[in-house]
């Protein structure tokens, strides 16, 4: 069997590594994996980490072009690979425009889908923008839906989608878990990250930041900041920030972060170094989707700013609360997880409710007819990295 992975950003590079890597390794399958480059440097520094080598690269990223123009970019591009390979199925991960355009691609020539990260909704087309509609689009299209949660498998049988649906767990547990024992075995990778981030003041509690969503951009973006800049006044915190390279993030927050001693802005951070962040810190204010299913895992509190999330499993179990992008709700919310020791550790504990390792085996047994057990969220109680 042939099977062809398409991605092209940071998160789904990340997600679908372990997949690559599960597909690899079944000698009945011919793995072949296409990238867009709809993200360059985010996308290079997670292929160099998990060794993957492109066959394809379709090197459609722009700067800060439209989404019209990406969209048809990857759209024309795709056509002639899937006319070369001829693959059975065609995998895609979660909801980028990268997926999207490769499963329109893939209806248009009528070749399988299996959609990695099926299920996730908010029903609300504009939160997270474009993401909730493509990522609905694609599910329409998929074969197989490979839902990570119970939830996400619910939601798609609500809709009465045509696909098969099976229970996987999130990938990204999977690459956590891989990444974290890397860091375990290897007392010499461990002392390189403690060096490069000795900058962080061992007697201060650390805040990491991420955010990129473009439903936020403008007036989210100044909120964020402002929020950032006030909590800064605090001498027993620090705020480490890997800012996103796009120009729309990069902009205000250099403008409105840089002169400010107590936020270390820095560049994106390749996967081991930014999962060894998460663990060393005590907070995360993030509106990343990865970042939510990851942190819960390694029993970190998380405020999200968005005012709804398709990922609502963690806030069901009371370890991660939505901020929204307004400065006081952001700042009381951190305030309030610094401030109060009792709060804190209701929302520091370490659990798995969205996988448990073993998804991207389970995508790839499904894809081969195989029997396996479908994912059970704290099936076995709760077990954390
Ligand atoms: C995309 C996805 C979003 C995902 C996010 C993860 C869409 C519509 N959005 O958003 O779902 O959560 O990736 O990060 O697919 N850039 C660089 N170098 C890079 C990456 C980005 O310079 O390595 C700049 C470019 O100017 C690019 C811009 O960022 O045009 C935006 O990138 P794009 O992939 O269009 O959207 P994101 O906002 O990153
Ligand atoms: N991440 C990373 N380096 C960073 C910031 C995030 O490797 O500097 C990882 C993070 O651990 C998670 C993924 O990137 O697995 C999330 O990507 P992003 O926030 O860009 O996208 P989203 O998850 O919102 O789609």
């Amino acid at each position: 069997m042939k099977v062809l992975s398409v991605f092209g950003t940071r998160p789904e590079a990340i997600k679908m590594a372990p997949v690559v890597k599960a597909l690899t390794m079944q000698p009945n399958i011919q793995s072949v994996v296409c990238v867009t480059g709809q993200h360059r440097t985010m996308l290079d520094q997670v292929l160099a980490f998990f060794d993957i080598v492109p066959d394809y690269d379709l090197a459609v990223m722009g700067t800060n072009q439209t989404l019209n123009e990406l969209l048809a970019k990857i759209i024309s591009k795709i056509d002639a690979v899937l006319a070369e390979v001829q693959p059975d199925y065609v995998l895609v991960h979660g909801d980028t425009t990268t997926a999207m355009a490769a499963s329109v691609a893939c209806f248009h020539k009528q070749i399988a889908i299996g959609h990695v990260e099926a299920g996730l909704r908010t029903y609300d087309l504009v939160r997270p923008w474009p993401e909730e509609f493509n990522r609905r689009i694609i599910d329409v299209a998929a074969t197989k839906l490979f839902a990570p949660t119970q939830r996400s498998a619910d939601n798609l049988r609500t809709e009465r989608l045509g696909g098969e649906i099976i229970i996987t767990g999130n990938t990204v547990i999977d690459a956590l878990k891989q990444t974290v024992e890397r860091i375990g075995s290897d007392p010499l990778l461990e002392e390189n990250l403690n060096a490069k981030f000795a900058f962080l003041n061992p007697t201060k509690r650390v805040l990491l930041v991420t955010g990129h969503r473009r439903e936020s951009f403008g007036d989210g973006m100044l909120g964020i900041c402002r929020a950032l800049l006030e909590l800064s006044r605090r001498n027993d915190l620090e705020i480490v920030y890997p800012v996103h390279l796009n120009p729309n993030v990069q902009e205000p927050v250099r403008d409105l972060l840089s002169k400010n001693s107590n936020i270390h802005l820095i560049e994106p951070q390749e996967y081991l170094a930014f999962v060894y962040l998460m663990n060393r810190v005590d907070i995360i204010l993030t509106d990343s989707g990865g970042v939510q299913e990851e942190a819960p895992s390694l029993g970190k509190p998380v405020l999200v700013m968005r005012n709804v999330t398709e990922r609502p499993e963690a806030i069901a179990a009371g370890v991660v609360r939505t901020v929204g992008t307004d400065t006081t709700t952001i700042v009381n919310g951190v305030t309030r997880l610094l401030d109060n020791p009792e709060y804190y550790a209701s929302f520091a504990r370490a659990m798995n409710p969205y996988g448990d390792g073993y998804a991207s085996q389970r995508i790839v047994a499904s894809l081969m007819n195989n029997v396996f057990e479908p994912f059970v969220e704290h099936k076995s109680g709760i077990t954390a990295i």
